[in-house]
């Protein structure tokens, strides 16, 4: 996969996403990060970016002119994509989707966003990681890579581990343990020790089943409609 940010800040690339399972993944070229400077695309003596906004309101906006000239000289194919509070919030299918794309491109904002001419003149899907306000696009873009690359193929050594996560099945994860058998006087329930592959099965499923019913109704409701159409 190559994934290509445009972004103001290329020096925040990658980041976090140079270290661990993701810089692995990045030395044995399972995929490539590219970081482009938006700045570069201004054509000014003073490489302005950023603008008042008509009608005015606090902040600047990124121009876009400017904007457009970085997409189209680093544009190719495949999704493009602008972190946004006012996206679709990220979902675990569209990283899985994601993951199997050729080419990814993503353009992080800054200030008060991206002026709405780019969204209308480009096929751009805008993707939020969440209800919240960030102060740019790079932390947004770096976390939406870092759930992307894990289901690369290959970047994970045991793919199993993915099919039993939060999410994979709609359901949350349920709980885990590690040695030592007795810790702080709490023991690993009897289950997991028996040895007993059903019992062990029929307990993870029961504790992802009540877990996701507490924690999160909304994935429940879904869960138990993705059931009935099943039949
Ligand atoms: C300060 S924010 C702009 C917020 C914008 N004025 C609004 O109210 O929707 C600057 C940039 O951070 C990024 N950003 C902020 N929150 C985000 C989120 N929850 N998900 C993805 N990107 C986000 C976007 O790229 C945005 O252009």
């Amino acid at each position: 996969m190559n994934i290509t940010c445009l972004t103001l800040f290329p020096e925040m690339f990658p980041g976090f996403l140079g270290y661990s399972l993701a810089g692995k993944a990045m030395k044995e070229n399972l995929f490539s990060l590219r970081a482009v400077n938006i700045r570069d695309y201004a054509t000014d003596a003073y490489k302005t970016v950023d603008d008042v906004p008509f009608g005015g309101s606090a902040g600047m906006l990124m121009k876009a002119d400017v904007l457009d000239a970085a997409i189209k000289a680093n544009y190719t194919s495949g999704p493009l994509i602008y972190m946004s509070p006012r996206g679709q919030t990220l979902t675990q299918k569209r990283v899985v989707e994601l993951a199997h794309e050729e080419n990814v491109t993503i353009i992080c904002g800054r200030f008060e966003g991206i002026d709405e001419r780019i969204l209308q003149s480009w096929p751009i899907e805008e993707i939020s990681i969440g209800d919240f306000v960030l102060s740019g696009g790079e932390p947004a873009a770096l976390t939406m890579l870092d759930a992307v690359i894990r289901y690369i193929p290959h970047v994970l050594g045991n793919a199993d581990s993915l099919a039993e996560e939060s999410f994979a099945n709609g359901l949350l994860e349920y709980p885990q343990y590690t040695r030592p058998q007795v810790w702080n006087g709490l023991s690993v329930p009897d289950v997991l020790v028996s040895g007993h592959h059903k019992n062990i099965e029929n307990w993870r499923k029961e504790q992802s089943i009540q877990l996701t019913k507490e924690r999160r109704p909304d994935l429940w409701k879904a869960y138990e409609a993705s059931q009935q159409k099943k039949g």
